[in-house]
């Protein structure tokens, strides 16, 4: 018997088992080691789990951050792959011709390098009505890539007069300041603007335009107050394809009208949207048609000559612009 108590607790359940003679003390105490240590062995394999699972954790964590850091080295190589793209394509572009008779061609040719909606026939009759009409004062609000300003501007380079002003701010959160509609909206959220701002900087680069055209790189009511300063300032021609949210449409034309002169011409894009029916009614009521032209699809704009007596002034612009300010 004193032999078996000396016996380890493993030796003493092996002689249990084997079928050794012992006595239920023995047997007592040994079992209650094994459970002992059984728990014992149970509590570090518990331990053990805890340090792998937080192990587990840490993994995940420094995988959840190799991801981001690679969403952001794959966004940083779509900007220098857009970039690249921006060079290449801008190295297509050939300076304009210098005779005037070749500009149709010209221009035909190079929309399709220009991003925008801006159909070939509206390129050609807008550059015409900048060929025609007696001064060279333009402007453009809503300029995107230059597809409907680029045109206009080349029309205009070679009159003593000229001068456009581009009024777009290149924002995601203006274009979507006011709604327009959902899917619209969508995609104004989207839209990679510093791409589209770099591919008409280009343009403007390769056209021969940058001394002609001055950038307002503002949302129209903001640029409208920096017209103010200049109190006398009328464009012979203005653009108005901005915001096509029905408030903005309206407040452009509205805040916008009194700076074209008498006898000048207002351009609204987009004509059959119903969001922008109003502001195409106010130009109805106010102003002379010159021509309202739709093509195929959605795609219809008017050109509006402004009449001899002069607008009476508008100060909603005035009032939006303190909101702004404030
Ligand atoms: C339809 S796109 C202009 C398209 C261009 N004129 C063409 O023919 O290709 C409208 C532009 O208006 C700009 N825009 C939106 N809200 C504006 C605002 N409040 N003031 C000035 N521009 C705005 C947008 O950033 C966008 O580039």
């Amino acid at each position: 018997m004193a032999e078996l108590k000396r016996n380890t607790p493993m030796r003493n359940l092996i002689g249990l088992v084997s079928g050794a003679g012992t006595d239920m003390d023995t047997l007592n105490n040994n079992t209650a080691l094994l459970e002992h240590q059984a728990s014992m062995y149970q509590a570090m394999l518990a331990e053990q789990q805890a340090v792998i699972r937080e192990t587990q954790a840490v993994v995940r964590e420094r995988e959840a951050a190799v991801r981001e850091r690679e969403a952001v080295v794959r966004e940083r190589e779509a900007i220098i792959d857009s970039l690249r793209a921006g060079q290449a394509r801008s190295s297509l572009i050939a300076p304009p011709p210098a005779a005037e008779a070749d500009l149709p061609a010209y221009i035909t040719a190079l929309l399709p390098q220009l991003e925008g909606w801006c159909t070939p026939r509206k390129a050609l009759w807008l550059a015409d009505l900048v060929s025609n009409m007696s001064g060279g004062r333009i402007g453009e609000i809503g300029v995107y890539g230059g597809r409907s300003l680029i045109p206009m501007a080349l029309a205009a380079r070679n009159r003593p007069d000229a001068m456009v002003y581009a009024v777009e701010p290149w924002r995601n959160s203006v274009a979507v300041e006011q709604a327009t509609s959902p899917e619209n909206d969508q995609w104004w959220r989207e839209v990679d603007l510093d791409k589209i701002k770099l591919g008409f900087l280009t343009a403007l680069v390769d056209c021969g335009l940058t001394s002609l055209v001055k950038i307002i790189e503002l949302p129209s009511d903001e640029a409208r107050g920096a017209f103010h300063a200049m109190r006398d300032y009328r464009f012979d021609l203005l653009h108005v394809d901005g915001s096509h949210a029905p408030g903005q449409a309206l407040a452009d034309v509205k805040n916008w009208l009194p700076l074209v002169a008498p006898g000048g011409i207002l351009v609204l894009d987009d004509i059959g949207w119903e969001t922008v029916a109003s502001a195409r009614d106010h130009l109805r009521a106010t102003c002379d048609i010159i021509s309202e032209i739709s093509e195929e699809s959605d795609i219809c704009y008017g050109a509006y000559r402004t009449r001899a007596t002069p607008q009476p002034p508008s100060h909603a612009w005035e009032n939006r612009l303190s909101e702004v300010l404030a």
